[in-house]
Protein backbone atom coordinates (compact mmCIF):
# COMPACT_ATOMS: atom_id res chain seq x y z
CA UNK A 1 0.00 0.00 0.00
CA UNK A 2 1.41 3.53 -1.14
CA UNK A 3 2.48 5.21 2.55
CA UNK A 4 -0.28 8.32 2.01
CA UNK A 5 -2.88 5.86 1.36
CA UNK A 6 -1.94 3.70 4.50
CA UNK A 7 -1.87 7.04 6.65
CA UNK A 8 -5.81 8.49 5.40
CA UNK A 9 -7.65 5.13 5.32
CA UNK A 10 -6.34 3.18 8.94
CA UNK A 11 -8.97 3.33 11.45
CA UNK A 12 -9.24 1.81 14.48
CA UNK A 13 -10.78 -2.08 14.77
CA UNK A 14 -12.36 -3.44 17.03
CA UNK A 15 -14.06 -6.88 15.39
CA UNK A 16 -11.66 -9.49 14.61
CA UNK A 17 -12.06 -12.46 12.34
CA UNK A 18 -11.01 -15.85 13.54
CA UNK A 19 -8.33 -16.04 10.93
CA UNK A 20 -4.58 -17.02 11.90
CA UNK A 21 -1.47 -14.06 11.45
CA UNK A 22 1.28 -15.62 10.12
CA UNK A 23 4.64 -15.47 12.44
CA UNK A 24 6.37 -13.21 9.14
CA UNK A 25 4.10 -10.66 8.92
CA UNK A 26 4.14 -9.93 13.25
CA UNK A 27 7.97 -9.75 13.07
CA UNK A 28 7.35 -7.09 10.54
CA UNK A 29 5.49 -5.21 12.30
CA UNK A 30 7.49 -5.50 15.22
CA UNK A 31 10.41 -4.55 13.36
CA UNK A 32 8.52 -1.37 12.23
CA UNK A 33 7.65 -0.47 15.76
CA UNK A 34 11.47 -0.87 16.28
CA UNK A 35 12.12 1.23 13.21
CA UNK A 36 9.86 4.08 14.67
CA UNK A 37 12.21 7.95 15.88
CA UNK A 38 13.35 7.69 19.44
CA UNK A 39 14.54 10.06 22.10
CA UNK A 40 18.51 10.07 21.55
CA UNK A 41 18.15 7.12 19.90
CA UNK A 42 17.53 5.41 23.08
CA UNK A 43 15.14 2.68 21.27
CA UNK A 44 12.96 2.67 25.07
CA UNK A 45 10.34 0.29 23.61
CA UNK A 46 9.84 -3.78 24.31
CA UNK A 47 6.94 -5.95 22.88
CA UNK A 48 5.23 -8.60 24.60
CA UNK A 49 3.09 -10.58 22.49
CA UNK A 50 0.53 -12.53 23.87
CA UNK A 51 -1.36 -15.44 21.93
CA UNK A 52 -2.93 -17.36 24.71
CA UNK A 53 -6.76 -17.03 24.72
CA UNK A 54 -7.19 -16.47 28.58
CA UNK A 55 -4.10 -14.12 29.02
CA UNK A 56 -6.64 -11.85 26.16
CA UNK A 57 -9.38 -12.46 27.86
CA UNK A 58 -7.57 -11.00 31.42
CA UNK A 59 -6.59 -8.14 29.58
CA UNK A 60 -9.50 -7.85 27.64
CA UNK A 61 -11.00 -6.84 31.49
CA UNK A 62 -8.53 -4.55 32.70
CA UNK A 63 -10.67 -1.49 31.87
CA UNK A 64 -13.93 -0.93 30.58
CA UNK A 65 -12.60 0.61 26.95
CA UNK A 66 -11.16 -2.74 26.21
CA UNK A 67 -13.66 -5.67 25.97
CA UNK A 68 -12.62 -6.14 22.35
CA UNK A 69 -9.02 -7.30 22.82
CA UNK A 70 -10.26 -10.84 23.79
CA UNK A 71 -11.26 -11.53 20.25
CA UNK A 72 -8.11 -10.70 18.87
CA UNK A 73 -5.95 -13.35 17.53
CA UNK A 74 -2.77 -12.01 19.59
CA UNK A 75 -2.28 -8.49 21.13
CA UNK A 76 1.06 -6.65 21.47
CA UNK A 77 1.73 -5.08 24.41
CA UNK A 78 3.95 -1.85 24.34
CA UNK A 79 6.09 -1.11 27.49
CA UNK A 80 8.65 1.23 28.03
CA UNK A 81 12.37 0.52 29.53
CA UNK A 82 13.60 3.79 30.17
CA UNK A 83 11.80 4.92 33.09
CA UNK A 84 14.85 6.12 35.30
CA UNK A 85 15.71 8.81 32.93
CA UNK A 86 14.77 12.19 33.92
CA UNK A 87 13.15 12.50 30.31
CA UNK A 88 10.23 9.91 31.18
CA UNK A 89 7.80 11.84 28.75
CA UNK A 90 10.05 11.96 25.63
CA UNK A 91 11.09 7.95 26.71
CA UNK A 92 7.32 7.64 26.64
CA UNK A 93 6.47 9.97 23.35
CA UNK A 94 9.23 7.41 21.59
CA UNK A 95 6.90 4.52 22.34
CA UNK A 96 4.17 6.01 20.89
CA UNK A 97 5.89 6.85 17.50
CA UNK A 98 6.36 3.10 17.53
CA UNK A 99 2.98 2.27 18.33
CA UNK A 100 1.76 4.33 15.49
CA UNK A 101 4.16 2.71 12.96
CA UNK A 102 2.70 -0.22 14.17
CA UNK A 103 -0.89 0.50 13.46
CA UNK A 104 0.27 2.05 9.95
CA UNK A 105 2.02 -1.58 9.64
CA UNK A 106 -1.13 -3.55 10.94
CA UNK A 107 -3.38 -1.37 8.03
CA UNK A 108 -0.97 -2.32 5.14
CA UNK A 109 -0.83 -6.09 6.05
CA UNK A 110 -4.90 -6.07 5.49
CA UNK A 111 -5.23 -6.50 9.39
CA UNK A 112 -6.48 -4.05 11.79
CA UNK A 113 -6.10 -3.15 15.36
CA UNK A 114 -6.81 0.15 18.02
CA UNK A 115 -4.62 1.46 20.24
CA UNK A 116 -6.02 0.30 23.61
CA UNK A 117 -4.80 2.32 26.71
CA UNK A 118 -2.75 0.79 29.34
CA UNK A 119 -0.75 3.97 30.84
CA UNK A 120 -2.41 6.78 32.79
CA UNK A 121 -0.75 8.88 35.09
CA UNK A 122 -3.90 9.80 36.94
CA UNK A 123 -4.28 6.01 38.16
CA UNK A 124 -2.13 3.53 37.68
CA UNK A 125 -4.14 0.41 38.81
CA UNK A 126 -4.77 -0.77 34.99
CA UNK A 127 -1.25 -0.91 34.63
CA UNK A 128 -0.89 -2.62 37.13
CA UNK A 129 -3.25 -5.08 36.37
CA UNK A 130 -1.29 -5.58 33.31
CA UNK A 131 2.36 -6.00 35.05
CA UNK A 132 0.27 -8.76 37.09
CA UNK A 133 -0.94 -10.91 34.05
CA UNK A 134 1.95 -10.57 32.13
CA UNK A 135 4.82 -10.64 34.63
CA UNK A 136 5.99 -7.44 33.75
CA UNK A 137 9.11 -6.19 36.18
CA UNK A 138 7.93 -2.80 38.82
CA UNK A 139 10.38 -0.53 36.54
CA UNK A 140 8.81 -1.19 33.19
CA UNK A 141 6.21 1.31 32.08
CA UNK A 142 3.46 -0.58 30.28
CA UNK A 143 2.39 2.15 27.64
CA UNK A 144 -0.77 0.83 25.45
CA UNK A 145 -1.91 -2.70 23.71
CA UNK A 146 -2.80 -3.14 20.18
CA UNK A 147 -4.97 -5.83 19.45
CA UNK A 148 -4.54 -7.87 16.22
CA UNK A 149 -6.74 -9.31 13.88
CA UNK A 150 -8.10 -9.54 10.57
CA UNK A 151 -10.88 -7.08 10.45
CA UNK A 152 -14.45 -8.25 10.83
CA UNK A 153 -15.67 -4.51 9.69
CA UNK A 154 -15.94 -2.46 7.36
CA UNK A 155 -14.94 1.34 8.89
CA UNK A 156 -15.97 4.46 6.32
CA UNK A 157 -13.31 7.06 6.10
CA UNK A 158 -12.51 9.42 8.92
CA UNK A 159 -14.26 12.50 9.57
CA UNK A 160 -11.39 15.37 10.32
CA UNK A 161 -11.59 19.08 11.26
CA UNK A 162 -11.74 21.57 9.16
CA UNK A 163 -8.68 23.15 8.81
CA UNK A 164 -9.41 26.22 9.74
CA UNK A 165 -9.29 24.32 13.14
CA UNK A 166 -5.96 23.52 13.38
CA UNK A 167 -3.75 25.59 11.25
CA UNK A 168 -2.60 28.76 12.05
CA UNK A 169 -0.27 29.99 9.47
CA UNK A 170 2.67 31.76 10.19
CA UNK A 171 1.40 32.67 14.05
CA UNK A 172 -1.09 31.65 16.42
C1 LIG B 1 -3.89 7.61 23.62
C2 LIG B 1 -5.02 6.82 23.03
C3 LIG B 1 -5.78 5.99 23.84
C4 LIG B 1 -6.81 5.23 23.31
N1 LIG B 1 -7.46 4.34 24.11
C5 LIG B 1 -8.44 3.57 23.59
C6 LIG B 1 -9.05 2.55 24.37
O1 LIG B 1 -8.67 2.30 25.53
N2 LIG B 1 -10.06 1.83 23.82
C7 LIG B 1 -10.49 2.06 22.54
O2 LIG B 1 -11.43 1.38 22.10
N3 LIG B 1 -9.90 2.99 21.74
C8 LIG B 1 -8.88 3.73 22.22
N4 LIG B 1 -8.22 4.63 21.42
C9 LIG B 1 -8.60 4.74 19.99
C10 LIG B 1 -9.39 6.01 19.70
O3 LIG B 1 -10.69 5.88 20.22
C11 LIG B 1 -9.41 6.24 18.18
O4 LIG B 1 -8.11 6.37 17.69
C12 LIG B 1 -10.21 7.48 17.82
O5 LIG B 1 -11.57 7.31 18.12
C13 LIG B 1 -10.07 7.85 16.34
O6 LIG B 1 -10.50 6.80 15.51
P1 LIG B 1 -9.53 6.14 14.44
O7 LIG B 1 -8.39 5.46 15.18
O8 LIG B 1 -10.37 5.16 13.69
O9 LIG B 1 -8.97 7.22 13.56
C14 LIG B 1 -7.15 5.35 21.93
C15 LIG B 1 -6.37 6.19 21.11
C16 LIG B 1 -5.30 6.87 21.63
C17 LIG B 1 -4.43 7.69 20.72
Amino acid sequence: METIDCIKTRRSIRKYKDKVVPEGIINEIIECGQRAPSAHNTQPWAFVIVREKEKLEKLSKTHQWAPFVKDAQLCIVLCCTKTESVNKSAMHMSVACAAQNMLLAIHNFGLGSCWTYIHNLEDTSVEQKVRDILEIPKNVDVICMLPIGYPNQVRSEKEIKNRREVVHDGKW
